[in-house]
């Protein structure tokens, strides 16, 4: 999610989308299928606020356009030129955080990762139906299908690798575990295809659970060539009735990237390989696992044996301070850093009766050594009261 960065960045983005065609489209299709005149629609991640509006044009009664970032200030802007603010109440909010005065009867969003999940729909999804949905609700999209491929991707391979030569006469090579270990995020090109795609999962917005999955396949190779990782993308059917679906497989040029996840070591393959694939993801692809086996027939014997095998996952890919996992665990017992005291401070004098000023001054009292500049303090001050007050 991009909440923080700078306005040209935001609508560059949101840009990309709006000129993504087929996505345009086939949410409004789906759209004007499902929302029914005086419905109640809730609009997770509304952007520029298009599906909201789409939502309107459709005969929603009242529009919730939930956005965390600060485009929903262009999306409030676009829905009062087009006529549609009397319906459309904006929220700047993540959609967890929100309360809303009644539950709707349709949810739309498009918060569908590269790879489906790492924008955090699952959770996203179900939060909303136990909060902010009515029972029978129906939600767009129905369902996300998780797609892999074996690819030969040379010149990802070589990405990978240059962290094992030396640069200005350093060892970077401590480096490579972490780029080897994540997914990476990029355009796939269907000529390094291996083999044909096969679905992993397809998962059910309307019951899912959790935010966990953990699904297999398996992949038959088709051409000779070296196996330097798998591809993915998802494939999303909005209405549920697989008229309306869409996809960001190759080739097909959409404003999403895809992900190829790299083996450790590449491995030649022939026609008739098989590679045995399993992906597990956590807490909305917070971690991404892939493992597996490939295998190879005898064409003598007609025995089977392995190839090669694999086993990576984004934990081992993270960039974290030597500890961080101590800190997590349930028997921790944390301590405040002196920012935290600061903040702590600052959080008490919020209380109404002081203003930013007051509070700056005494948090510059109690805090001398961090505040020889009491331009300082105020500026704490505030970003603290913009936060929680
Ligand atoms: C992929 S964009 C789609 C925007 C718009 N709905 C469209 O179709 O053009 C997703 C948007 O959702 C926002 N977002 C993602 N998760 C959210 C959440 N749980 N609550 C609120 N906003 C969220 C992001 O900031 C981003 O602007």
């Amino acid at each position: 999610m991009m909440f923080n960065k700078s306005p040209m960045t935001h609508l560059t983005y949101h840009l990309s989308m709006l000129t993504d065609h087929a996505r345009v489209d086939a949410y409004r299709q789906a759209i004007f299928d499902t929302v029914r005149p005086g419905d109640i629609v809730l609009d997770i991640g509304t952007g520029t606020g298009i599906l909201s509006l789409f939502a309107c044009q459709a005969g929603a009664r009242r529009v919730y356009a939930i956005e965390a970032g600060r485009i929903i200030e262009a999306a409030r802007a676009v829905c009062k030129q087009n006529g549609f603010d009397d319906r459309v109440v904006f929220m700047q909010e993540l959609s967890t955080k929100v309360e809303l005065p009644e539950r709707a009867d349709v949810l739309i969003t498009e918060t569908i990762g590269n790879f489906g999940l790492e924008e955090s729909i699952l959770g996203y999804v179900r939060d909303a139906r136990q909060r902010l949905l009515k029972d029978d609700a129906r939600i767009l999209p129905a369902s996300l299908a998780l797609h892999v491929v074996p690819l030969e991707a040379p010149q990802l391979h070589a990405a990978i690798e240059s962290w094992n030569q030396p640069i200005a006469g350093l060892d970077f090579s401590s480096v490579r575990p972490l780029v080897v270990n994540n997914p990476h995020w990029v355009k796939l090109d269907a000529a390094w295809m291996l083999g044909q795609p096969a679905q992993l999962c397809k998962i059910e917005l309307a019951c899912v659970t959790s935010r966990d999955i953990c699904a297999s396949t398996t992949c038959t190779v088709t051409k000779y060539g070296t196996l330097h990782g798998l591809g993915g993308w998802f494939s999303a059917d909005l209405d549920g009735a697989g008229t309306v679906v869409i996809s960001n497989a190759p080739p097909t040029e959409t404003s999403w990237s895809h992900a190829f996840l790299p083996f450790e070591t590449p491995c030649d393959m022939e026609p008739g390989d098989t590679i045995e694939i399993t992906l597990r993801t956590v807490a909305d692809a917070t971690v991404w696992q892939w493992r597996g086996t490939c295998r190879r027939r005898s064409a003598a014997t007609g025995a089977t044996s392995e190839v090669a095998r694999f086993n990576q996952s984004s934990f081992l890919g993270q960039m974290m301070p030597v500890g961080w996992l101590r800190r997590l665990s349930e028997t921790h017992c944390p301590q405040l850093t002196e920012q935290g005291c600061i903040d702590q401070f600052i959080l008490q004098m919020i209380d109404g009766s002081s203003s930013l000023k007051e509070i700056a001054q005494r948090a510059a009292a109690r805090f001398p050594g961090v505040f020889s500049d009491p331009g300082k303090a105020l500026e704490r001050a505030r970003l603290v009261s913009q936060r929680y007050a």
